[in-house]
């Protein structure tokens, strides 16, 4: 069946980028002059998928406003080909009343989900790429079934950062996953492929969130409701995406971000190429000062 509905968590505190986030979500930050959520809605839509779940909590309100603002019409979907939101898809909230982390923001989604597979967008997390980062995983989803993960290669002392995925190769980019670990040290990581925030989940996945006990940090894990799918047989693949990935709610991760948007833009990009050149070779001739 095709996946049509999206989760978008964006229930997080936000806890890295203050003080920004005292009173502003994280997923309102911009890149440039459009707020990340913003980036997440339209990966969703291109993807084809038409109905959006997004995961929220006290003090989100300006994000239900602004995607209320875009969906009807009164506010820009940034570079969106088809028009505004509100004629391309459903947009629905739901509120995760505690902060018991990424496993329990996802299973406030179950009622909404029921039977069917779905799509996950972490909503902090922001992709370039030629195909949106989800679609590539809900095509490989298409054709292997089962739940499926987008993974990319980290370096070894990064690997604390993620879940970590132990995984068996059975054709360039796709791996049969058999185990999971979330943010180990290098010396405990499996491999180097990490989950990125783009999954297609199956809604068994509620029943193993439903089991979960709290993990390392404290908080209900998604990847330890992943790990116990695996270990009662049913399919979890890993997919190696083609996407250039950034952690908005990490500083240079945001920083990165917010550069790399802004030189992509056909309006402010050439101009702001020829201010960083200019930083740039100001900053190579001048003495490091003190
Ligand atoms: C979450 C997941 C982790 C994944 C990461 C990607 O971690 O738990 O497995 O690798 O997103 O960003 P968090 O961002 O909540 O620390």
């Amino acid at each position: 069946m095709t996946v049509k509905k999206a989760v978008i968590p964006a229930a997080g505190l936000g806890t890295r980028l203050l003080p920004a986030t005292t009173v502003l979500p994280k997923e309102m930050l911009p890149l440039v002059d459009t707020p990340v959520i913003q980036y997440v809605v339209k990966e969703s839509l291109e993807a084809g998928l038409d109905d959006l779940l997004i995961v929220t909590r006290r003090g989100k309100t300006a994000l239900e406003d602004h995607l209320d603002s875009v969906a009807g019409g009164t506010g820009p979907l940034q570079g969106s080909p088809r028009g505004v939101l509100g004629e391309m898809a459903c947009i629905h909230f739901v509120r995760q009343a505690r902060p018991l982390g990424l496993g329990h923001a996802v299973l406030q989604a179950r009622f909404h989900v029921g039977h069917e597979a779905f799509a996950l967008l972490l909503g902090d997390e922001v992709f370039r790429s030629r195909v949106p980062c989800i679609r590539q995983v809900m095509e490989a989803q298409a054709i292997l079934g089962g739940s499926v993960l987008a993974v990319q290669e980290v370096c070894a002392e990064d690997t604390w950062r993620y879940g970590i995925v132990d995984a068996v190769q059975v054709s360039p980019g796709v791996s049969r996953v058999t185990d999971l670990i979330e943010k180990p040290g290098p010396s405990k990581a499996p491999s180097n492929l990490a989950i990125t925030g783009r999954y297609v989940l199956e809604p068994e996945v509620f029943h193993a969130l439903q089991g979960a006990e709290p993990g390392v940090r404290g908080e209900i894990e998604l990847t330890d409701a992943l790990r116990s799918m695996v270990r009662m047989g049913l399919s979890l693949w890993a997919i190696q995406v083609d996407a250039r990935r950034y952690d908005t709610g990490d500083r240079l991760g945001l920083l990165r971000a917010t550069v790399e948007m802004a030189l992509d833009r056909e309006d402010i990009g050439p101009s702001f190429r020829r201010y960083l050149e200019g930083i740039r070779l100001a900053g190579s001739s001048d003495p490091t000062p003190g």
